[in-house]
């Protein structure tokens, strides 16, 4: 399985910063945003990833993951022009994606205990769903009799407290479909058409991460803060990263020791090279 991020968009909700740089590559503790993302790609097993930003941006994704290659993967570049729906990921990565891939938005937190095994088992086409407090900012899908019955964006009642997680496990029919969509009355390319496509079809599957799990998609500066405060909270009471991909990469197996300590010699200043010493001294 291959795997996309897509880490454009013009992140208003977080302006005057986003003006000058992406959501996806401002701090979320203690590392860039899109670590977290990548790393869930990573545990999921995808070692061939499309990063998307736009055009300014993408060459500052460049400089900070390179080919991917130090930490095991392959990662592809490619330009989303204007912000035009998350469904366009799919139409820029056709020729990227293979048989099945997951798409993940860039700006999502995903954790918890017993995630890895969840991403490895689960087979597309999926998605993932989070009990949420404020359901008329999510997409929602309403389920019955271990069914999905409805997939709503944004919806004035909605149905259920269920959001859809910025992380679709999809297949090449996607692509089919994203190009027989419309542009929404908004003006983009809605992912939910594509998941209502697959539903109709009675083909899309669900898992729901219930209360073990933390799910924050980081758009505004409270839930910014709120993913840094809960990512020190658990790294400073365990002594263990999230989202250290170079941690990651090395308990995949893509990487050796020896390459992980050429890394931690470049990070030793910030305590996120002597972290990658002690993991590899450790394990
Ligand atoms: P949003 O949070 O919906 O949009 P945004 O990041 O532009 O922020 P704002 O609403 O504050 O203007 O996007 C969700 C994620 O998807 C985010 O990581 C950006 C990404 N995205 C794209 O890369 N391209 C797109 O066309 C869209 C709509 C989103």
């Amino acid at each position: 399985m291959k795997g996309i991020i897509l880490a454009g968009g013009l992140g208003t909700r977080l302006y005057p910063i986003t003006k000058i740089i992406s959501k996806q590559l401002l701090l979320v503790y203690d590392k860039p945003l899109i670590y977290y993302p990548l790393s869930i790609l990573m545990l999921a097993n995808i070692r061939e990833i499309l990063v998307i930003s736009d055009k300014e941006n993408i060459e500052k994704f460049k400089i900070l993951l390179r080919d991917g290659s130090h930490i095991g993967i392959k990662i592809e570049y490619a330009i989303q022009e204007k912000p035009r729906g998350i469904a366009e990921a799919i139409l820029i990565g056709e020729n990227f994606i293979g048989d099945e891939f997951a798409l993940i938005l860039g700006d999502n937190l995903i954790y918890g205990h017993g995630l890895p095994e969840i991403l490895r088992n689960t087979k597309p086409p999926s998605i993932f769903l989070y009990y949420v407090n404020d359901p008329k900012r999510y997409g929602i899908a309403q389920i019955k009799d271990n069914k999905i019955i409805s997939i709503e964006e944004k919806p004035e009642n909605p149905k259920s407290n269920l959001a859809i997680i910025g992380l679709y496990y999809l297949d090449k029919y996607a692509i089919e479909i994203a190009k027989s969509l419309k542009p929404s009355k908004r003006n983009e390319l809605e992912i939910v058409d594509v998941l209502n496509v697959y539903l109709k079809e009675n083909k899309l599957n669900y898992r729901i991460l219930g209360r073990g799990f933390t799910f924050i998609d980081c758009g505004t500066f409270d839930s910014m803060l709120e993913a840094s405060l809960f990512i020190a909270t658990i790294e400073k009471r365990q002594g263990l990263k999230i989202g250290c991909i170079e941690e990651v990469a090395y308990r995949m197996g893509f990487i050796t020791k020896e390459q992980v300590i050429e890394i931690a010699k470049e990070y030793n200043n910030s305590g996120y090279g002597e972290y990658l010493m002690r993991i590899v001294q450790e394990l």
